[in-house]
């Protein structure tokens, strides 16, 4: 894979540092410095005014405006509304003057620029010498109290004798980038207190601050709450500055102003009578947990160690569940770029991550789903479809992809949302969920899938048509093997499920039109899966095998994204592929395929795949391990765990990839840990990459934590509870407190 790697950060296996600063790579720190808990985000942007590039974002989960989208025609089934996450205000605002001069990092000389994001404990810290005082910055959102974030500046004389004027502020005029536009207006901004509505969807955001030291005075300006404090440094002395925000975001418009700027008070006012140390000692301890609980040790190689703590790391701060109503973005809330959307990466790339690290997490972003699938019914009426048809980006449910060739081919999206049902339920025994939610959700998207399909006038096959599978460089094609494998299991597993509720809670199985179950059962049957016993390849869609063939290592690894650079149209008319397609059919359902069959296959479209998609990497880093290459496997295993702290993208300015950080985290887990999960017992082939002298890791299964460590030729396995049966190398094991050791 042509792919070069930028070496810019220091590597360390808890730490990312930064020494000096490069004003060239401003908007990329800004991404890896970037710090959130799910409900707020900020990217690592400097406290103080910096009058160089910069992107000064900070975003709340699921506080969007919108906008339309528009064609020259009304066509029936194409979206025509976009909503996007906004840039919200800017908490940290800070202005510091030092004797009547302004820091400014873009105009000012400073001496012994580090900054370092501490993943053990959560926290930014950043410092550097100027005009004889030692500046030391330090900030985190907390994981505990998820609207606070907290800023701390220490002065320190190294020589220094006179006046220091700090302004801090909320400030909510910052443009949001991709719209060139503020989204604010201003409702309430009195004493350090401001509230500000979003333009059209009404939303507001509440934020007031306190600072360990007394202002001298307060002072608005337009979308702006500022306080004034006048701090005099001696020689040698030391000062320092602690502000707590308190960050409200309300989307309920339903409720008046006052009532709500009343009750924020009420909470602001409890809130900051805690500490800054306290909420600090907090916050690291919601990381030790974390950590003690479900780190991954490598031993030997300190990039990957450094890179896979990054990805969980990242992980955790975009998404631990808390919310039903929020999701992971493709971006998390560190950029404005796929406009905090939630795509199918979250079903198939995240959920396995959040189901062995935090089930409540993995059922809540399924429940999102659930709580959209009045929005998915209506879309699948605009279709001229029945059941629930998913959008392919969204924010509130409804479609936002203004590429229809996307929004409204990409099928494969609703069919992962079922297949989450099944991943879910099979490897977690939730029933309640299945019961519950998960029934309705498998029923609407078979409906769907049904109603979606046709049959072959040659040979009577059903199949999906007009699609495109997860390789986005194949557009309108027929029958994309991946979708209709996917819809075929589907098929299956929803009338598995009404037969068992049947018999177990027949009052709670969702509404069924008389012989539905049996036509499913039909399109399941029937379903065309293009496979040739010959060669063992499964071809990727209908005519894939005779597309004009293109040498993926020809085109230089610059010209990306292809879009930019090659004619629309003329990147579908290649078999090149842009991300794993039949090669994630067989890792999806790995126990229903042949060992020779997924070399035939990773062999056949492995040498065609241009990895766009940075969620490719991982995936073939696992397959390649199943299949034994190993060379091969440790180089896309590289890749995926930095290719933001590597910038192999080129486009982490943009901010990080969040959900190919859960693929990061697979690679290890299902990569060279050999984990399996698509069967009633999960199952284990752990290998041990040359390059490393050993790894571990740990997960949640089943309410308790197995560990797994692999190391000396040997792998053990060890459950901190009640055995239950695991399969390693095909035999299967009770696996307690006492561990299982096996040869490897
Ligand atoms: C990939 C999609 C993915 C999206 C967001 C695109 O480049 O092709 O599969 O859903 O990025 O990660």
């Amino acid at each position: 894979m042509a792919k070069e790697a930028v070496k810019y950060f220091g590597v360390d296996p808890w730490k990312i540092t930064e020494k000096g600063f490069d004003p060239e790579r401003s908007r990329v720190s800004e991404s890896i410095f970037s710090l959130g808990n799910e409900y707020m985000g900020t990217r690592g942007f400097f406290d103080e005014v910096y009058s160089g590039d910069s992107l000064k974002g900070n975003y709340f989960n699921g506080v969007w405006e919108d906008k339309p989208i528009t064609y020259f025609e009304h066509f029936k089934g194409l979206s025509e509304r976009c909503c996007f996450m906004i840039n919200a205000h800017n908490w940290i605002y800070t202005r510091i003057f030092v004797n009547g001069e302004e820091l400014d990092l873009n105009k000012c000389e400073v001496k012994d620029f580090y900054r370092e994001l501490d993943m053990k404990r959560g926290i930014v810290t950043r410092s550097f010498i100027w005009k004889d005082v030692k500046f030391t910055f330090e900030r985190f959102i907390s994981m505990t109290e998820r609207t606070v974030a907290a800023q701390k500046i220490e002065m320190e004389s190294v020589g220094f004798k006179g006046d220091i004027k700090i302004v801090a502020g909320s400030d909510f005029t910052p443009i949001h980038e991709e719209e060139n536009r503020n989204f604010w207006n201003e409702i309430f901004n009195e004493n350090g207190c401001i509230v500000a509505r979003t333009q059209s969807s009404g939303q507001r955001v509440y934020c007031k601050f306190g600072a360990n030291m007394a202002a001298d005075k307060y002072f608005a300006e337009e979308k702006k709450a500022c306080a004034e404090y006048n701090i005099t440094l001696g020689n040698g002395e030391k000062k320092v500055f602690e502000r707590l925000s308190i960050n409200i975001a309300e989307k309920d418009t339903s409720i008046a102003d006052d009532k709500f700027i009343a009750e924020c008070d009420i909470k602001a006012d409890t809130l900051l009578k805690t500490s800054y140390d306290e909420y600090k000692t907090a916050h690291e301890g919601f990381w030790a947990d974390m950590w003690n609980k479900l780190d991954i040790v490598i031993e030997g190689d300190e990039e990957n160690q450094q890179g896979v703590r990054f990805c969980i790391f990242n992980l955790h701060q975009t998404y631990h569940g808390e919310d039903g109503s929020l999701n992971v973005g493709a971006k998390g809330l560190t950029g404005e770029k796929y406009s905090g959307w939630t795509f199918w990466d979250s079903e198939t790339y995240c959920l396995p991550f959040y189901m062995f690290n935090n089930p409540q997490a993995a059922k809540n972003l399924i429940m999102y789903r659930y709580n959209t699938l009045q929005q998915a019914l209506e879309r699948a009426v605009e279709q001229d479809t029945k059941g629930a048809c998913y959008p392919m980006v969204t924010i509130d449910g409804t479609e936002s992809c203004g590429v229809w060739q996307h929004g409204n081919l990409e099928i494969h999206v609703t069919a992962a949302i079922a297949y989450a049902v099944w991943h879910y339920v099979t490897n977690l025994r939730d029933k309640d969920f299945l019961y519950n939610y998960g029934a309705r959700l498998l029923v609407e998207t078979s409906r769907y899938f049904a109603s979606r399909g046709g049959f072959s006038p040659k040979n009577g096959d059903f199949g999906l048509y007009g699609v495109m599978g997860p390789d986005e460089f194949h557009m309108m094609v027929n029958n994309n093997t991946y979708t209709n494998y996917m819809v075929k299991k589907m098929f299956l597993y929803t009338i598995e499920v009404i037969e068992e509720m049947k018999n177990e809670c027949p009052e709670l199985i969702p509404e069924i039109e008389d012989g539905e179950l049996e036509d499913w059962k039909y399109k399941a049957d029937k379903m065309r899966i293009s496979y040739d016993e010959e060669t063992k390849l499964f071809e990727q869609h209908d005519g894939y095998f005779d597309l004009p063939h293109i040498d993926v290592n020809s085109i230089s690894p610059d010209r990306v994204p292809i879009y930019r650079y090659w004619a629309y149209d003329s990147i579908f008319r290649v078999n090149m592929l842009k991300q794993p397609d039949v090669v994630l059919m067989l890792f999806f359902f790995s126990k229903d395929f042949t060992m020779e069959q997924k070399k035939a296959n990773y062999d056949y479209y492995e040498a065609r795949c241009f990895h766009e998609s940075s969620l490719s990497p991982s995936i073939h880093s696992i397959m390649a391990t199943e299949i034994g290459k190993d060379d091969q496997a440790y180089e896309y295993a590289k890749y995926a765990s930095r290719i933001d702290l590597d910038d192999y993208n080129r486009n982490t300015h943009q901010g990080l990839h969040i959900t190919s950080a859960a693929a990061a985290w697979m690679n290890i887990v299902y990569g060279f840990g050999g984990m399996r999960t698509d069967d009633e017992i999960l199952s284990f082939k752990p290998t041990l990459p040359k390059q490393w002298k050993g790894y571990q890791f740990k997960i949640l299964y089943r309410g308790k934590i197995l560990t797994v460590a692999i190391k000396d030729g040997k792998a053990k396995f060890v459950l901190d509870g009640e055995a239950e049966p695991i399969r390693i190398f095909d035999k299967e094991y009770n696996v307690g407190k006492e561990g299982i050791e096996v040869e490897i």
